[in-house]
């Protein structure tokens, strides 16, 4: 697994989950590169293991910086993406560029300097609004957004290259993935950063709809070490897997909670109409990551809320 990994790069190694990637693989002694624009990721989130790691700042459309960023690696972890989906919608031209373009000049960079295997980020954006949950891999793909069809487009390319060319590809459709890094700044990240940010300023969060809808929320811990492990795994190439934790949490349970754990219990959020193109239900199926990889979510919502929710009364 992990321990026969040499060198690795990590696209998007800046940004959330891509830098937790590479402070574990840097950790564990893989010599570790980082490729990211900073268009989205921050140099903020390399502190503490910067020293550890080589940065390289470029995009990932770039072949020769991909090349040179990929040379002498035996795995690529693709994290790098346009991130926002509200913003692909404005923006879907741009976006394709990034995930569409981008992917396949990983994938391609990443071939022709002999990397084995790459691990890429796919998305439970994927499935749009489901039929029925839990959702299995195999549930009918419904993109609802630009974000969503280029994240479909990726698994096609990433197939194809297992397929066609024979380089080792896994992709992990991930579902809502929290925890220290991720940013809360724009009223589109994700709900956890926001309620965190909220708690920690003793303020009213807004909910949008009635808050029962519900998520399958996984701790960035558990992401990384299914990375790790779809690195190493034999039977992993041409799967795709989804990386959750099988439990549901509804909106209005989630505040509970982080009201709770932050001392903020008894602030009352505020309600507001549900967004527009918003899901109500998202859980995973997570039984093939299970049989297939050995891979199971371990982090408990509250045990992952309580590491959050340090890291930003850290920042305040
Ligand atoms: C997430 C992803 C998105 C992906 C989708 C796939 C994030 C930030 N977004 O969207 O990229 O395409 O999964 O299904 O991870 N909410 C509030 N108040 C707030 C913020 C959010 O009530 O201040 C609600 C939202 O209306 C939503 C839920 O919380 O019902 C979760 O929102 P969010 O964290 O943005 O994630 P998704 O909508 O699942």
């Amino acid at each position: 697994m992990a321990h026969r990994i040499q060198k690795a790069l990590v696209t998007g190694g800046a940004g959330f989950i891509g830098s937790h990637i590479a402070e574990t693989l840097s950790g564990q002694g893989v010599e570790t590169v980082v490729l990211d624009d900073l268009s989205s990721g921050k140099m903020a989130n390399l502190d503490g293991f910067k020293d550890r790691i080589t940065f390289v700042k470029g995009d990932i459309r770039d072949m020769e910086t991909v090349k040179s960023a990929a040379a002498g690696c035996d795995l690529v972890f693709h994290e790098a993406a346009f991130v926002s989906v509200p913003a692909s919608v404005r923006d879907p031209v741009l976006s394709a560029g990034i995930n569409e373009i981008g992917t396949l000049t990983v994938l391609e960079g990443a071939r022709s300097v002999g990397v084995k295997r790459v691990v890429l980020a796919a998305s439970s954006a994927v499935y749009g609004d489901p039929e029925t949950v839990p959702i299995t891999e195999e549930a009918r793909k419904r993109p609802t957004s630009p974000y969503a069809v280029q994240k479909l487009t990726l698994e096609f390319y990433a197939d194809l290259y297992n397929e066609l060319y024979g380089m080792e590809t896994v992709c992990l459709r991930y579902f809502n993935v929290y925890g220290p890094r991720q940013d809360p700044s724009s009223p589109y990240s994700g709900v956890i950063s926001i309620f965190s940010a909220k708690a920690g300023a003793k303020e009213r969060p807004l909910i949008y709809g009635d808050g029962n809808q519900f998520r399958d929320f996984i701790f960035v811990s558990d992401v990384v070490r299914a990375n790790l492990i779809a690195a190493g795994h034999e039977d992993a190439p041409g799967h795709i897997f989804n990386i959750g934790t099988g439990r549901r949490t509804s909106v209005n349970e989630l505040w509970e909670r982080i009201a709770t754990i932050s001392g903020a219990a008894g602030i009352e959020p505020e309600y507001e109409p549900a967004r527009e193109g918003d899901i109500y239900a998202s859980l995973a199926e997570v039984q093939k990551a299970e049989s297939i990889l050995g891979f199971k979510a371990k982090i408990s919502l509250d045990e992952g809320l309580k590491r959050t929710l340090a890291w930003y009364q850290g920042l305040a």
